[in-house]
């Protein structure tokens, strides 16, 4: 597939005005995504796990112009039932880089409803399960412009335009393990677009357990655009982007065994490479905050301890996912309870799992 083959070739049908709910989910990357090189194409190629209750639910009502073409975009925005102008730029200029492939953008007057799981002042990121439910409503539209479109197609095409949204929206598609980035041994994987993980992978993995430690809830310190930026130029950024291609090598075989040991080796190694790599960038920072560190010492500790398989990733800031198998689930919530809550900023954290993608709500037409 290239960018062109979403291009449509015409529509066959029409939708005067209607209404499209649907519900996208947040991921969280075991093999991290950081720079980029133009058009939201990834420098290196990721793999994350879908989550399941951390997710975004989007409205989308249309209504076609009447007579002359508007000149730009229509739309109003409402978060959580209040209008919400502070979306509008990530909104404008996401309808500007996807009007090639969506040309029915400027037909339309659109109100955008859109509300969280998670609390807004939470630190956890919307633009990835944001962008991936605004995209599905889109396409659920054009599904009503083309009947004929089929369903994998419209799903590759969501994942294609959220992406141009946010480039780790478009592992919030479907679920439960996705790539996205081009990989020499993943047949099918592109740039342009996640795809389900091709390959065997192992019961073990299947249940697998995020609890989301709220460490920081402030606002993102370094926003990732700003981040990705960073890796253009950056001394080390060859070897991390090669890097990322060898630890999803690596995973293969890890994800077929059920080897938890090595798993949990290239997951938190992943986790601090992200880290290394914005505190080696010009600029430099750290995102990690002192309960962060207190949080992956004690998790050691445990995991020492207590022979399980607990490990921990992060994103580009302070929060922890902790990640386990669903069999040792209850240990480890004892132990998330007893021990790490403390560091949490008013004991907040969120327990989320693996998921199985985006679900479509509601349409009403007419
Ligand atoms: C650290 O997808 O938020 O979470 O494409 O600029 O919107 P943009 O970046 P974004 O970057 C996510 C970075 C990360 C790692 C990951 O999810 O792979």
């Amino acid at each position: 597939m290239t960018e062109n083959d979403f291009v449509p070739k015409g529509y066959t049908s029409q939708s005067e005005r209607g209404k499209v709910t649907w519900k996208a989910p947040s991921n969280i990357a075991l093999v991290k995504y950081w720079g980029k090189k133009e058009n939201q194409i990834p420098a290196n190629p990721s793999l994350s796990f879908t989550l399941d209750t951390c997710s975004t639910k989007t409205t989308l009502s249309y209504i076609k112009h009447k007579g002359i073409e508007e000149a730009g975009f229509s739309f109003e925005l409402f978060f959580e039932g209040e209008p919400k102008d502070d979306f509008r730029p990530k909104i404008e200029l996401f309808f500007k880089r996807t009007e090639y492939y969506l040309p029915f953008l400027k037909d339309y007057h659109f109100k955008i409803e859109t509300s969280n799981s998670f609390p807004h002042s939470s630190g956890i990121a919307s633009s990835a399960s944001g962008m991936a439910a605004l995209s599905l409503c889109l396409m659920d539209l054009e599904k009503q412009l083309a009947p004929e479109m089929d369903t994998n197609f419209m799903y590759q095409k969501a994942s294609f335009l959220a992406r141009l949204g946010s480039g780790s929206a478009c592992r919030s598609i479907e679920g439960d393990l996705i790539q996205w980035g081009a990989h020499s041994e993943v047949q099918g994987s592109s740039d342009l677009y996640g795809i389900p993980y091709p390959f065997e992978v192992h019961e073990v993995f299947k249940n697998y357990h995020d609890t989301i430690l709220l460490v920081d809830k402030g606002k993102k310190q370094v926003s990732s655009t700003v981040g990705h930026n960073l890796m253009q130029g950056h001394p080390y950024a060859v070897q991390r982007f090669e890097q990322a291609h060898q630890n999803i090598s690596k995973l293969k075989p890890i994800f077929a065994d059920g080897s938890l040991e090595e798993f949990i080796n290239i997951v938190e190694s992943e986790a601090l490479t992200l880290h290394a790599m914005m505190m080696t960038s010009d600029p430099y920072f750290v995102l990690m905050k002192p309960n962060t560190l207190e949080i992956i010492n004690k998790i050691w500790e445990f995991r020492k301890k207590s022979k399980s398989h607990l490990c921990f990733t992060l994103d580009a800031g302070a929060n922890v996912h902790v990640l386990y198998p669903e069999f040792e689930k209850e240990i480890v919530h004892q132990f998330i309870k007893n021990e790490l809550i403390v560091f949490c900023e008013k004991e907040q954290y969120i327990c989320d799992r693996i998921g199985f993608g985006a679900k479509k709500l509601k349409t009403t037409n007419g």
